[in-house]
């Protein structure tokens, strides 16, 4: 494991989503050179001069970015946030035939001048659109990806951790599928330390039952509905969990995380992206192929293949 020297990412978009992507590269240190680029110049030149105004309280990383695609040049990790985002009560999915477009029209620019570079796909639906941003671009399925359950399994891992009386660190368990409506937990492999899920008993007698669990598991689906109907749209959160993506290719480091790629003979499931969990390097992302569901489970993730599979039908 070797990481990538002088590294630069661009986020695409300078909305809230990817001026909190940037952010949080910035102060956690993500990339040496964080780029932010947009077509609306006023907007992202003001987002640059609002990050690069911190630079005296963030490490050695530096912020530039604009509205012309050389920006883009020399990136190791395209980072795509652009296109319509989700208003009160609207699901991903009815976002997919505008941001399909919106991406179908940027990904030739994109490649032109980042040819090499592995691109994380976060405008949602980011599955639907990583199957057809894959195909129009020729991509390997490992260069192409999108930030998929990252976000919603650092959600889940929150809301266990604060009822079992532990770090988050010390949840392991992961949301898999689609990111959103169809997405699951897999619960049959989730424990806390060593301990499995169901068996726990934390320091002050904390326990989880079946519909404990249950729960949790719709919290977690509905979570960025609750945050939208309160300030619009979900963005730190989702900034954070872009920073550790670029964090793990950039660093080559190996992480296995719920990433979304276009998946192949993965239990069966062919040619739709759905996140598993994967392993993130600097050459992209590879689907652990011997992940364990239960039968139930199983039946979970065909059920986000074919919702998925057939939404992206409808846009091809
Ligand atoms: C989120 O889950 C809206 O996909 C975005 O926060």
């Amino acid at each position: 494991m070797s990481a990538i020297e002088n590294s630069k990412v661009t986020i695409v978009g300078a909305g809230s989503v990817g001026s909190s992507a940037a952010y949080a590269c910035l102060i956690r240190g993500s990339a040496r050179h964080v780029a932010l680029y947009d077509i609306a110049a006023a907007r992202v030149e003001a987002e640059v001069l609002d990050l690069a105004h911190g630079a005296q309280f963030t490490g050695v990383s530096d912020v530039v970015g604009g509205s012309d695609i050389s920006v883009v040049s020399g990136s190791h990790v395209v980072v795509i946030t652009a296109g319509a985002k989700q208003k009160p009560g609207q699901t991903r999915i009815e976002l997919a035939a505008v941001n399909a477009q919106i991406l179908e029209s940027m990904m030739p620019q994109l490649m032109a001048v980042a040819p090499d570079a592995v691109y994380v796909i976060v405008s949602n639906p980011c599955d639907v659109l990583t199957i057809l941003a894959k195909e129009q671009s020729g991509l390997p399925a490992g260069r192409i990806f999108a930030s998929g359950t990252v976000l919603d399994t650092s959600r889940l891992r929150w809301k266990l951790a604060r009822r079992a009386g532990v770090s988050t660190s010390s949840v392991h368990a992961y949301i898999v599928g689609e990111h959103g409506d169809t997405e699951f937990p897999l619960w049959s492999r989730a424990t806390i330390g060593t301990v499995p899920i169901l068996d726990w008993v934390g320091p002050g007698g904390e326990t989880f039952s079946p519909d404990d669990l249950d729960s949790i598991a719709v919290d977690v689906r509905d979570a960025a509905y609750k945050v939208i109907q309160g300030k619009g749209a979900t963005n730190y959160a989702i900034g954070l969990s872009v920073a550790r993506i670029v964090e793990a290719v950039l660093n080559d480091e190996h992480a296995v995380m719920p990433v979304s790629s276009v998946l192949e003979d993965f239990h069966g499931i062919d040619g739709v992206a759905l996140s598993v969990p994967s392993v993130v390097s600097a050459r992209g992302v590879a689907p652990v192929t011997r992940t364990p569901f239960s039968p139930s489970e199983l039946g979970l993730l065909r059920r986000s293949a074919d919702a998925l599979g057939s939404v992206a039908a409808g846009l091809r």
